[in-house]
């Protein structure tokens, strides 16, 4: 038995939601949104196919309906509009982040919780500081997508499966992000792409967190790059979270592993550190 809340219900959290039931790990999927008829709407619609999936899915009355959870996303906040940075969203997510985490720590003490509200690794910080929760508890969703949207790119350039293609991306979850190569520029560049198509991204980071809350709930101890506390690591002097290849467990980013890295991309670490720590 175990419980996945998500807070916030837009474009991402929705689609966190379908892929996180679909996956079946998670036995109750709590859903809270200020907006009261979307919420609403959104965990009626998934309740419909309980059929099909088999997770109980319910829309949040108050903070009370998401205690004892297991797992808390939050998607809550401002997008991105064509050309904005993710950055630029900092002032307005920042204050929603301070008006929730209280709310969602005074209720569920053991949780593990991903942030995904850009900038990610900004808002990530920011929500563990906040919580008071011990230090790996909480997580940023970070690289994870990117390093995903880079095996897929290089699998479409070499013609071969996607799941034999392995690279991370670390570093910051960004658009100043330096590129070191074509390949990583797409990755760089795809989400502004998609924004500009569509106005938003969501079924890549569906996907993403869905594979996130897999690998806690099953306490997998998986090596896969999310944004956690890298002070004194690799070199990095400023007090931020960045994406750096972690093992993840029940208890959320279990260590760092200190893998090899040219000088080159040492520096380009460092200066992403220095860019989150100014932002
Ligand atoms: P959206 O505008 O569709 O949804 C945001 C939702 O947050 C709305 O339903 C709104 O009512 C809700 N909300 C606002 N304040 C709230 C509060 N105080 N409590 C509860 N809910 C609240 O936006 P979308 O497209 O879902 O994006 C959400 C966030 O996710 C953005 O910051 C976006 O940049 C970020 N994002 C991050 C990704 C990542 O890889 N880290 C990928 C894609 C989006
Ligand atoms: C993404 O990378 C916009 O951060 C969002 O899809």
């Amino acid at each position: 038995m175990s419980k996945v809340t998500i807070v916030g219900v837009g474009s991402v959290g929705a689609a966190c939601a379908m892929a996180i039931v679909a996956q079946r790990r998670c036995s109750e999927l709590v859903l809270y949104d200020v907006n009261t008829d979307l919420v609403e709407g959104e965990a009626m619609d998934l309740q419909h196919a309980y059929a099909f999936h088999g997770v109980a899915v319910k829309a949040a009355n108050g903070w009370q309906d998401t205690s004892g959870s297991d797992i808390i996303v939050i998607t809550a906040g401002a997008r991105q509009k064509p050309g904005e940075s993710r950055l630029e969203l900092n002032g307005r997510n920042a204050a929603i982040m301070k008006s929730i985490v209280p709310n969602l720590v005074m209720h569920s003490h053991t949780a593990v919780i991903i942030v995904v509200s850009n900038p990610c690794d900004v808002m990530a910080k920011m929500v563990h500081d906040m919580s008071f929760l011990p230090p790996g508890r909480v997580l940023g969703s970070g690289t994870y997508l990117d390093s995903s949207r880079f095996r897929s790119f290089v699998a479409k350039r070499l013609n071969v499966d996607p799941v034999h293609v392995h690279g991370l991306i670390v570093g910051e979850h960004g658009d100043s992000t330096e590129e070191l190569c074509d390949m990583h520029s797409c990755v760089v560049s795809s989400a502004q792409d998609i924004i500009a198509k569509r106005g938003y991204t969501s079924s890549g980071i569906g996907f993403t967190v869905s594979r996130l809350v897999d690998k806690i709930l099953r306490d997998s101890h998986s090596v896969v790059p999310v944004s956690t506390s890298v002070k004194g690591l690799f070199g990095i002097t400023e007090d931020v979270f960045l994406s750096v290849p972690c093992v993840i467990g029940r208890s959320g980013v279990e260590r760092v592993l200190q893998i090899q890295m040219s000088p080159e991309e040492l520096q380009k670490l460092r200066d992403s550190a220095t860019r989150i720590a100014s932002a």
